[in-house]
């Protein structure tokens, strides 16, 4: 037994106890004739005291220990006349009896604290040293808690775990794919999974009702900071259910989790905002409604107006920030360098100052009277001290624009406070997009997802307005799950297929196991995903999911500590039949 105790568990009343302890050195610091070592393992740190004048040859070798050295204590647990109150062991130490050095290491390019002097480039090439971290750890323990109760929650509710393919067929709607050559089948590739979606409703023709997997899902897209080109989704579908059987489900399960990982209790039901309301009030169909500040439009008390701006737009939009009326001239500029920036893409910000004093001060004052201005802070309920802030422009695009100023607004302001948790549900997603490039309708979830039944009898006479049985939860303004009712019906799949411009040989080519399997009694049923990465990124009140992934890609895809992707051998490329196109001179 190399260790019976943990570096995280020893305390006062261990005092007098011999113990041996295992771990790795964090720091080392000599004081008079004394060697105190941090020694750290996945529990915690406990300090280790040498000391000269008992043993000066036990001391000679503690003061040779290097950071990172693996080593084994022996020693009695003491009280520590100086305590530290920051470390849970921080009330007792160790006088070593014995040290065993169980390996060397070498410095190591960056401190194991967890506030370290290590870029991200660098943290991510040493990953395996980023993880002994405790805030990185922390994380990845976090998870675990989380898979376990998903678990628990989803088997106490009688959905079984099973696994799907990892080799699929490719198939061209959504993201793109990650695709794999296949040996024995040259010319031929499988793709990875973007999500089990078709497996999992194979499923339930098959009649397993109630089906989940915490699946790694592979999307060769663009990357940000909640999105991985591999992540991991708690995948779930469900046989004889109605959207609001899907929704209590797993608003139970999100729930569930908040309460045994997080200790918070959510009583009342998660609030449900269509996403036309979304989009009108917050600009966004994954509002973040930590804060109010929705947005209010004045397009009809400016049209007639002489300012050419307002009155030529199709949409003039604001928000009120409360109690920013005293903001300076500097203040406002950044706002507006805020707004033009290429990522936001506006041409200009209106503001409308309302003064505790009564006064109204407006950047488009030459314009409009107070009178005005003040009929348009009356239609916001804007009070004395409170300053409008207002876009114009084509409305699509205006409100994306307002949205980030509203969030901007929302971190100025302090609003957005990562121990705040504020669910909700978005429903009545329209079923089809309209794409002006190549002009056709795309199904904005997948071609699966079934209409809403009273929408039926517009499929071809107003198909954009069809709304579709599909619905996303949303929590501080993150996308994190989303699922539909599907088709069972082969007769409106068809029709889906058809609206969505595909001939039916190429249905069939892509999607003829599912049209077949549908052939044989195939039940009503529906489902979601939540992604799992992006959950534990929000309990753990993270900007970035790649903090709560133990292997990460940076934003190039690149797995830096293994330098993948890379090339690969001749010798694999002949077996493969595959042959690479050097690259074009620019
Ligand atoms: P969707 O594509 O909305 O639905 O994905 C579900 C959830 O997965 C997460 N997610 C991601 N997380 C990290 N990196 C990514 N690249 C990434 N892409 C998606 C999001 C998202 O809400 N088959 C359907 C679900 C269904 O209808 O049941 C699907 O995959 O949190």
């Amino acid at each position: 037994m190399y260790r019976n105790n943990t570096c995280g568990e020893l305390r006062l009343k261990d005092a007098g106890k011999e113990v041996k302890l295992a771990g790795w050195v964090q720091r080392l610091r000599k004081m008079g004739g004394m060697t105190f070592i941090d020694l750290r393992d996945r529990y915690g740190i406990t300090q280790i005291v040498f000391n000269n004048d008992t043993d000066a040859e036990l001391c000679a070798r503690a003061n040779a220990l290097g950071r990172e050295f693996v080593v084994e204590v022996v020693g009695e647990v003491a009280e520590r006349s100086n305590k530290n109150a920051n470390l849970p062991t921080g009330e007792i130490e160790i006088i070593a009896r014995s040290l065993r050095v169980l390996n060397r290491s070498e410095i190591p390019p960056f401190t194991i604290e967890d506030d370290t002097d290590g870029g991200d480039d660098l943290r991510m090439k040493y990953r395996y040293l980023d993880l002994r971290r405790p805030c990185v750890r922390k994380n990845l323990e976090l998870r675990h808690k989380m898979a376990f109760e998903i678990r628990r929650y989803l088997d106490s509710k009688g959905f079984l775990e099973i696994e799907t393919p990892i080799l699929v067929k490719s198939t061209p709607e959504g993201a793109r794919d990650f695709v794999v050559p296949s040996r024995m089948n040259p010319g031929e590739f499988y793709a990875l999974p973007q999500s089990p979606q078709l497996f999992k409703q194979l499923l339930m023709v098959s009649g397993f009702d109630r089906y989940f997997q915490i699946a790694k899902c592979f999307r060769d897209e663009d990357l940000r900071a909640d999105r991985q080109p591999e992540f991991t989704q708690i995948d779930c579908e469900m046989s004889f259910v109605e959207q609001e059987d899907v929704i209590e489900m797993f608003e139970g399960l999100v729930k569930h989790i908040f309460k045994y990982v997080k200790g918070i209790d959510f009583t009342e039901p998660f609030p449900r905002m269509t996403w036309h309301d979304a989009m009108r009030l917050y600009g966004s169909d994954k509002p973040d409604i930590r804060f109010g500040m929705p947005f209010v439009e004045i397009t009809d008390l400016v049209k007639d107006s002489g300012f050419k701006v307002m009155a030529d737009a199709e949409l003039t939009v604001g928000i009120c920030a409360p109690g920013c009326a005293s903001y300076t001239r500097k203040q406002t500029d950044a706002l507006t360098d805020f707004v033009k920036r290429p990522q936001v893409g506006a041409k200009g910000l209106v503001y409308v100052k309302f003064e505790p004093d009564g006064s109204v001060k407006s950047s488009v004052g030459k314009f409009f009277t107070d009178e005005q201005l003040r009929q348009w802070g009356e239609r916001f309920g804007a009070k004395p001290g409170d300053m409008l802030l207002l876009l114009s422009g084509p409305a699509d695009k205006t409100r994306k624009q307002l949205c980030e100023l509203r969030l901007e607004m929302g971190e100025r302001l302090g609003l957005r406070d990562k121990n705040v948790f504020a669910p909700l549900w978005v429903i009545d997603f329209p079923l089809f997009e309209w794409d002006d490039e190549t002009q056709r309708y795309y199904a904005m979830h997948h071609p699966f997802t079934s209409p809403n039944p009273e929408d039926i009898p517009l499929l071809h006479s107003d198909t954009g307005k069809v709304r579709a049985t599909a619905y996303d939860i949303v929590v501080n303004g993150t996308e994190l799950g989303g699922g539909s009712i599907r088709i069972h019906d082969a007769k409106l799949q068809d029709t889906m297929f058809e609206l969505l411009g595909f001939t039916e040989e190429r249905a069939r080519e892509q999607f003829g196991f599912l049209m077949n399997a549908f052939k044989y009694g195939a039940p009503p049923h529906g489902g979601l995903a939540l992604g799992f990465d992006r959950f534990v990124s929000i309990l753990a009140g993270l900007d970035t999911i790649r903090d709560v992934i133990a292997f990460p890609k940076n934003n190039s895809g690149r797995d830096v500590m293994n330098e993948s992707p890379s090339p690969i051998d001749a010798s694999q490329l002949e077996e493969l039949r595959l042959e690479v196109k050097p690259e074009e001179k620019k």
